[in-house]
């Protein structure tokens, strides 16, 4: 069984999202795959009412979302490589964690994620602001509820502005995979 799904959540290709998804796997010596949710062909939620009256369903059947939930629930552990854009997740990641909305009328017991963690990894240019992560943190803390995964503690990166940033910040780099190499402890156990 693979053993993480790194969502690199940024559209920019190639920039620092990207960049910091193949560490993440790197870190998991290569078990488990990279989705681009922005590549995804992802509908937004459209507050039809559907997962209220049937919980766990959502009218928008078959699109990119399923594909994401699919490989999240087939691993241990999803991580969110998300940039921050204006104090939040780029709009295509919020669209996915929209429809993450059809488990919330789901007992808790039966969500699909139960027993799996979700950790965060946030990054932004600013070089300073305590509240920076904030809306994403409250975002992602609530879509792990909804799915009924666990949420690990985020690793949280400042200054990355330009595509190269994270390449040429070792620093950065190796605060993540001390985060990466925690969740892999945290997620088998026997592994990590
Ligand atoms: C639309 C947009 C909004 C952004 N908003 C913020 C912000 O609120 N705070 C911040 O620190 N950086 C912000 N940024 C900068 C990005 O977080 C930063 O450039 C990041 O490294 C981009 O990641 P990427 O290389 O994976 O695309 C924004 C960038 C864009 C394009």
């Amino acid at each position: 069984m693979d053993e993480v799904l790194v969502l690199s959540c940024s559209p920019r290709r190639g920039g620092n999202a990207d960049f910091a998804a193949e560490l993440v796997l790197e870190a998991f010596g290569g078990s488990g795959r990279i989705m681009r949710p922005a590549d995804g062909g992802i509908g937004p939620c459209r507050s039809c009412g559907r997962c209220e009256a049937v919980p766990g369903t959502c009218s928008i059947a078959g699109d990119g979302a399923d594909a994401v939930f699919e490989a999240m629930f087939s691993v241990p552990l999803t991580v969110f490589v998300s940039p921050v854009y204006f104090y939040h997740l780029p709009a295509q990641a919020k669209a996915l964690v929209d429809r993450m909305q059809r488990w919330w009328g789901v007992p808790e017991a039966e969500r699909p994620g139960r027993g799996r963690l979700l950790a965060p990894l946030l990054f932004g240019a600013r070089r300073k602001g305590v509240r920076l992560f904030e809306g994403s943190l409250l975002t992602l803390k609530y879509a792990a509820a909804a799915a009924g995964m666990a949420l690990c503690p985020a690793s949280l990166a400042y200054g990355l502005e330009g595509p190269s940033d994270l390449r040429r910040d070792e620093a950065a780099r190796e605060a993540l995979r001390q985060a990466a190499a925690a969740w892999r402890a945290a997620a088998i156990p026997e592994r990590g």
